[in-house]
């Protein structure tokens, strides 16, 4: 019997897209078939890069009213930014574990700022780290990152996948993002694993067929889904 609850979902990192055309690549590949923007905010201390925060997110929202946010905050405080970047109109409020010391406090704070709360991991770090925060029914999406976080265009860790099936087999009905190097090739090591959240940049944004790409993605994990068993 299909797993009814679990829904793929393909988002699209703009990072290596054409960023002083953010909006109109942003709308190239939503109409190629994506459901949501993946936002990767890089504040050049918790990851060697800086891209954009809440100001360039509020220009994007007054162009695409209905599009769902996902903000993968690689920032050092998290905290600072969740009302600035809930203003600006942001769906989900994605932070890494690594970078605060008070998680529930931080994810009642997204919640209340009207935001979904999205919980992400780096390689290195051990994935029972988010298990607590999830029984407590503090977190919509567990993000587990499939390359070291701070650039696109790099290779993905396959031993990842041991991850996102650890946690897919504790809970059937989670979101389950991965990010980084996903793409044709990788896609479905990804599905079998249990991601239903799948963000994916360069190999989208660089292909000059992306909305075949992201049609194969979604089929693959569709395909996935529809082999669970609840
Ligand atoms: C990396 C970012 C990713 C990245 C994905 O730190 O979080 O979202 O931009 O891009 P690709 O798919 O090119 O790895
Ligand atoms: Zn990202």
């Amino acid at each position: 019997m299909a797993n009814k609850l679990l829904k793929c979902k393909i988002g699209l990192s703009i990072l290596n897209a054409d960023l002083a055309s953010l909006a109109a690549e942003s709308e190239r590949l939503l109409t190629s078939g994506a459901d949501y923007l993946h936002l990767d905010v890089m504040d050049g201390h918790f990851v060697p890069n800086l891209t954009f925060g809440a100001p360039v997110v509020k220009c994007l929202r007054s162009k695409m009213k209905d599009v769902f946010f996902d903000m993968h905050m690689m920032v050092a405080k998290p905290e600072q930014w969740v009302k600035d970047v809930a203003d600006a109109g942001a769906d989900q409020y994605t932070f890494h574990i690594e970078a605060t010391q008070n998680p529930g406090e931080l994810c009642r704070k997204i919640r209340e700022a009207g935001m979904k709360v999205g919980m992400g991991v780096k390689p290195n770090t051990d994935i029972n780290v988010v298990v607590d925060w999830i029984d407590q029914d503090l977190v919509d999406m567990v993000l587990v990152m499939t390359v070291e976080p701070g650039f696109g265009g790099q290779s993905f860790m396959q031993e990842m996948m041991s991850k996102v099936s650890f946690i897919r087999s504790k809970y059937p009905t989670l979101d389950i993002e991965v990010d980084g190097g996903v793409g044709p090739n990788t896609i479905d090591s990804c599905a079998k694993a249990g991601a239903n959240m799948i963000v994916s940049g360069t190999a989208v944004v660089k292909n000059p067929d992306p909305a075949k790409v992201i049609a194969d993605m979604r089929e693959a994990v569709n395909k996935q889904i529809s082999l669970y068993s609840l």
